[in-house]
């Protein structure tokens, strides 16, 4: 199970990546008042959804990976080294605030009074979640998945 979690965890991200930037894009577009909200939104809620399979996957990689246990048994020493540390810590902790601020901002936009707002709110959430995301993923490792890293 856990080789194709990795895998899955692995590739989910650039669909995340895609429909991420698709959502900023429809957001950006429907600035100009003349576009209704409710494709911006659709590109928005597949985002999150996405994002929180991720958060699922995450967690019980979290749990089930080899990575993890060993880094436990050691905390000192997993702290003293950046390169685990990373995914104890600083991988697991942007990642929840990116799926947290997404979540949020999908629903401060829905609230907002008029779609060139919900467009401009959508805009702003989705990038700051964009750019945490692009900050937590772990690069060093491969980049197709099951492939090198
Ligand atoms: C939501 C956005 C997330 C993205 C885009 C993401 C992306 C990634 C990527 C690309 C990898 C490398 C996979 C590989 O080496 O093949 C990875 C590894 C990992 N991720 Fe995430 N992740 C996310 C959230 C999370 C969360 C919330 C957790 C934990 C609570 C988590 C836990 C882990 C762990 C433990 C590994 C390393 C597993 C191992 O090598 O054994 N991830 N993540």
């Amino acid at each position: 199970m856990y080789p194709a979690l990795l895998l899955t965890h692995n590739a989910l991200r650039w669909l995340i990546l895609v429909v991420g930037v698709l959502a900023i894009v429809k957001a950006g577009q429907g600035l100009t008042g003349r576009r209704p909200y409710a494709a911006a939104r659709r590109l928005g809620v597949i985002f999150m959804a996405l994002l929180h399979v991720q958060l699922l996957t995450g967690l019980v990689l979290f749990v089930i990976s080899p990575l993890v246990r060993t880094a436990m048994t050691d905390m000192q020493a997993t702290m003293a080294d950046g390169a685990v540390r990373f995914f104890i810590a600083e991988h697991p902790t942007l990642m929840v605030i990116a799926v947290a601020v997404m979540t949020i901002g999908s629903i401060v936009a829905k609230n907002a009074p008029d779609d060139v707002r919900r467009h401009r709110k959508l805009l702003v959430f989705t990038t700051v979640t964009l750019l945490l995301l692009l900050a937590g993923i772990p690069w060093q490792r491969a980049l197709v998945p099951g492939l090198g890293g």
